[in-house]
């Protein structure tokens, strides 16, 4: 195959490492005026444009933007494909909102050419607000998680995602049996689990909705298969955690009924994970297992507010999550708006360099992927955004206050949301233009 190399020039940032360990100043890279060379879909270079050109061919393509910035592509560490259509569902916490819109919403998925149909608006969706990386929790019909691969391998896109396993406490038109999840599941896993940039993630949907049969069998399918992802949620809910407390009274706590049945691990995300204590924490950290913070959808379902203070004593992988259709925006720099005031409303602060490694490098971090996304290192994969600082009238209005990067970084996260981001990469291909 010849030789495809392009090159990218403008104001370029990225994450290296995460500021609670080595402080804001050592977690990022900025190049006022940088150049990021890409060859077969992967980064080749980057640095100061200066330094770089000088080594380049004279007549190599180079692609430059003014009022940009380019950074690494954004990923979604919890997201429900089957929840597009219920976006924004009035008035209900955890439980009835489950029994009142989710189901019904999750019902359709039944039909493949539903399931096709929402796939493509999803995927076009994670796309326009840059996300090139999602955890995807499908329906419990395995079509959901074949109209969803489909869809993502005809665009090269690094994309993880599994079928609900559901055996109890939900209609029964919603329902699987703790013998046809596995086999369901296994051969989605047969089909699709390391195919190109695709992974699979064994997805009981939590501890209410399975049977010990049923989770007993998902720890079984993480056993048979290497590097194999499993997602659930955890501790969201008050009146969830209660519940959870009578069906399993044998156990000593909510995470202990995972730990039980050998779900924690290295690639193990569990979501919200609001109402954790600081043993569960370490738990979670002892075993690898990340959480996905999800501030829109903890908002918009009275759900609580995530406490990343703990997390971080605990050393705990902790990834973004937009959590659609809980939560509110597809959008992570709208999400990051709100984690910031989930910190705000515990005395805290979130800074803008902590933003940017939670949607980008703490998230492939959550995802065991960091050799490959979560920042332009050379090597990894050239899945990119470019950010337009005029993207509406006060954005560009605003940034022209900006001193330095760090202000100009928060008020991305504050002001911007799809709008924002004018081109997506991945693997090096434009797969969003606004
Ligand atoms: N807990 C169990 N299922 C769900 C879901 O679909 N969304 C959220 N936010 N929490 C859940
Ligand atoms: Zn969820």
């Amino acid at each position: 195959m010849p030789l495809t190399r392009k090159a990218y020039r403008a104001a370029i940032l990225h994450s290296i490492a995460d500021p609670a360990e080595v402080g804001i100043e050592a977690s990022y890279e900025y190049f006022e005026d940088g150049l990021l060379v890409v060859d077969n879909g992967k980064i080749s270079a980057l640095g100061h444009a200066s330094e770089l050109l000088p080594t380049l061919p004279a007549d190599l393509e180079i692609t430059q933007y003014q009022d940009a910035l380019i950074t690494a592509g954004f990923i979604d560490t919890h997201i429900h494909l089957p929840q597009t259509g219920m976006v924004g569902a009035y008035g209900e916490q955890l439980l009835d909102w489950l029994n009142t819109y989710t189901f019904p919403c999750e019902s359709q998925f039944a039909d493949k050419a539903h399931a096709d149909e929402v796939a493509d608006i999803f995927i076009k969706e994670l796309l326009r607000n840059g996300t090139t990386t999602a955890l995807v929790f499908g329906s419990v019909h395995p079509q959901s998680v074949n109209s969803f691969f489909e869809a993502a391998q005809q665009l090269d896109l690094r994309m993880i995602a599994g079928k609900v396993m559901m055996d109890r406490n939900a209609p029964d038109y919603l329902t699987d049996t703790a013998e046809s999840s596995y086999v369901e599941s296994k051969a989605l896993i047969e089909r699709w689990h390391g195919k190109g940039r695709l992974h699979y993630a064994v997805t009981p949907r939590f501890a209410p909705t399975s049977t010990p049969e049923q989770l007993t069998l998902a720890g079984q399918l993480l056993t048979e298969y290497p590097d194999l992802y499993m997602q659930t949620h955890i501790s969201e809910n008050l009146k969830e955690i209660e519940w959870v407390k009578e069906l399993f009274p044998e156990r000593k706590g909510y995470l202990d009924v995972y730990d039980h049945y050998q779900l924690l691990g290295e690639r193990s995300v569990f979501a919200h994970g609001v109402h954790l204590c600081d043993a569960e924490c370490a738990r979670l950290a002892e075993t690898g297992s990340a959480i996905s913070f999800c501030p829109t959808s903890n908002f918009f379902l009275g759900s609580g507010l995530f406490n990343l203070p703990m997390a971080e004593k605990h050393k705990l992988n902790v990834g973004l999550g937009t959590d659609i259709g809980g939560g509110t925006s597809f959008s992570l720099l709208q999400t990051l708006n709100e984690a910031y005031k989930v910190m705000q409303l515990q005395g805290a602060r979130l800074s803008p360099f902590k933003s940017l490694y939670l949607a980008t490098l703490g998230g492939a971090r959550a995802l065991r992927l960091e050799d490959k996304i979560g920042n332009l290192q050379p090597g990894t994969d050239a899945d990119f955004l470019v950010l337009d600082y005029n993207a509406t009238p006060l954005l560009g209005y605003r940034l022209k206050q900006a001193n330095n990067i760090a202000e100009t970084l928060f008020v991305l996260m504050t002001l911007g949301d799809d709008r924002t981001v004018l081109q997506t990469y991945a693997a090096g291909n434009l797969v969003h233009q606004r």
